[in-house]
């Protein structure tokens, strides 16, 4: 067999995780969990090793309620920091990006490792860069892809994967044999999509119910509460806005309208209101609701508890 095709045909055993903040870390850990050996890389010296502490105060809990059935010891004792970016990919038959989320600095990992590893499949976990976008500096685009994971996996289980344009089928198929090797539901997204699939969703939900409130026609509590007996969860969107925080989803609403074609698609004054002011959700202790004690976390709500005011018909 050709040396191209043994490296296109090679199991998945060794992962590369490049940028050890939030998802870098899980990421790692899901990887050491399904048995795989972890090298993991940050810029920033000691970060690596500061995220295994991070995961074992994270994870221990999450072992201790059930909701991980994990040797957490062995599963960390697999992920091993990398003091050069060339130490972390040499090897890898996968390497996973998950620095931050600018392009620039991205471009350049991606030119780097490309060449520092020839047969590694590549794959960003950005939130909203496609793989399009770094598909003409690596080497082989046909290796590369968008594996968007969720933080928090072990409750939001899931994995989304996009190709660049120029990904192979054969990349396709083992990435998402590799997203589902992890437990992950992997969902595959089809062509490109901005926002892949549920952030999409998510956007369109958070967009009406804005403009529900900019229109006068609801507070937000009210709205969440609807949200929250009509399909039986905790929360709506309002809640959910305040705990990702309202300057992340102000940005992120802005970067949609940059190129929506939607003429009404315009920024929220509700939402840019409490931005301004400093009020950025959970965070900061007020967003649309107050902190640490929000009406949608006492008990009973959102049947019980004060509605909101009756508006003067
Ligand atoms: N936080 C989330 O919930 C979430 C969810 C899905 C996807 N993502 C995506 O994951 C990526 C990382 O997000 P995060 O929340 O983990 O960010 P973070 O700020 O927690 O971590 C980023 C890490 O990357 C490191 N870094 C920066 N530049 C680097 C470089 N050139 N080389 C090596 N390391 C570098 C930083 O030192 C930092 O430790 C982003 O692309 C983001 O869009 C985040």
């Amino acid at each position: 067999m050709d040396p191209e095709r043994a490296a296109a045909d090679r199991v998945i055993s060794s992962v590369a995780v490049i940028g050890a903040g939030t998802l870098g870390a899980q990421i790692a850990a899901m990887c050491a969990a399904s048995g795989r050996d972890v090298r993991l890389f940050d810029i920033v010296p000691g970060a690596s090793d500061n995220a295994l502490g991070r995961l074992r105060s994270l994870l221990e809990p999450v072992i201790a309620r059930g909701a991980l059935d994990w040797d957490l010891d062995a599963v960390l004792a697999r992920i091993v920091p990398a003091a050069t970016l060339g130490a972390a990919v040499a090897r890898a038959d996968l390497v996973i990006e998950a620095i931050r989320e600018h392009l620039p600095a991205k471009r350049e990992i991606f030119s780097t490792i490309s060449v520092m590893n020839a047969t590694a499949l590549l794959a960003t976990n950005s939130s909203s860069i496609p793989s399009s976008a770094l598909a003409d500096v690596v080497v082989d685009p046909t290796r590369l892809v968008n594996l968007h994971f969720f933080s928090e996996f072990w409750d939001r289980a899931a994995v989304e994967l996009m190709g660049c344009g120029a990904t192979s089928d054969e990349t396709m198929r083992k990435m998402a044999d590799f997203g589902r090797s992890l437990g992950l539901f992997t969902a595959v997204v089809r062509g490109e999509s901005k926002g892949f699939i549920i952030n999409r969703v998510w956007r369109a939900v958070k967009r009406e119910a804005l403009a529900v409130v900019d229109g006068g026609h609801a507070d937000p509590e009210d709205v969440d509460r609807l949200w929250a007996l009509f399909w039986g969860i905790g929360y709506g969107p309002f809640g959910m806005m305040d705990q990702v925080g309202l300057d992340v989803v102000a940005d992120i609403e802005d970067s949609y309208i940059a190129v929506s074609s939607d003429p009404t698609d315009h920024p929220s004054p509700a939402l840019h209101a409490l931005v301004d002011a400093g009020k950025l959700g959970e965070k900061s202790g007020e967003g649309f609701y107050r902190y640490p004690d929000p009406a949608y976390r006492t008990p009973g709500w959102p049947r019980a508890g004060s509605p909101s005011e009756t508006p003067p018909l």
